[in-house]
């Protein structure tokens, strides 16, 4: 297949870039058969977009201490990124909450990925939420991209155990294995045609997926 007919895809990031590297992996591998057509941060300097140069990816900052308002940052947000004709957005890290018109124009078309066993933690320091819980498992979730933070149709999950000596940053580590593993493969399911947003849940072959996602124990041997 031509590299041009591949699916273009864009990726948002705002910090060190580990999800990215999974998906820049899996493109030079050809798990995912797509094309990553730029990657954009919203922070300068940020280990993501040396991750995307390295790999020999056009990258673009938009810092959004340069705008006025969130309205304002998204609307340039979304002429840039609409700019790269995605197939697909992948939120990676993406620390910055959308305006319901981005969301809207990208919607069917762009996935995040959020730490935690949605629908509990959205938002920040999920792990030690967890801790702080008393939970026995912790884990992450792909969606796609609706109104709600971090939330909208789960497409897949992966839980991890919480062990007795854990803390935030050794949790972090265990949960982020699995981010790697689960998001390249929403992207290839995506990118193979599989995968779709249809009234409003997430579909694999047009069936609706569990409202949870699909957990990744039972997909891992397809792989
Ligand atoms: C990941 O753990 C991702 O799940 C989380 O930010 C981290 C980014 O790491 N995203 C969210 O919390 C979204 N609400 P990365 O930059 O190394 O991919």
């Amino acid at each position: 297949m031509q590299k041009t007919h591949l699916p273009r895809i864009v990726v948002l990031i705002s910090g060190k870039g580990s999800n990215l590297q999974s998906f820049i992996d899996a493109v030079q591998m050809r798990v995912i058969e797509g094309e990553i057509v730029a990657v954009i941060s919203n922070n300068p300097g940020v280990l993501g977009l040396e991750r995307a140069e390295k790999a020999g990816i056009p990258t673009q900052v938009i810092n959004h201490r340069d705008f006025a308002d969130r309205e304002s940052f998204d609307a340039a947000l979304a002429e840039v990124v609409e700019s790269h004709r995605p197939n697909l957005v992948l939120l990676a890290g993406f620390m910055r909450i959308l305006t319901p018109a981005f969301v809207e124009q990208f919607e069917g078309r762009m996935m995040n990925i959020h730490p935690s066993l949605l629908p509990n933690y959205p938002g920040l320091h999920t792990h030690q939420r967890a801790l702080d819980a008393g939970d026995s498992i912790a884990g992450a979730t792909v969606h796609f991209v609706t109104h709600e933070l971090d939330g909208g149709p789960a497409i897949i999950r992966a839980e991890v155990p919480i062990l007795a000596d854990d803390d935030a940053a050794t949790l972090a580590e265990r949960v982020f294995e699995q981010e790697h593993l689960i998001y390249p493969l929403a992207v290839r399911w995506f990118c193979q045609g599989r995968l779709a947003l249809i009234n409003n849940r997430a579909c694999m072959f047009g069936r609706p997926l569990p409202p949870t996602g699909h957990p990744f124990s039972t997909v891992a041997r397809e792989r």
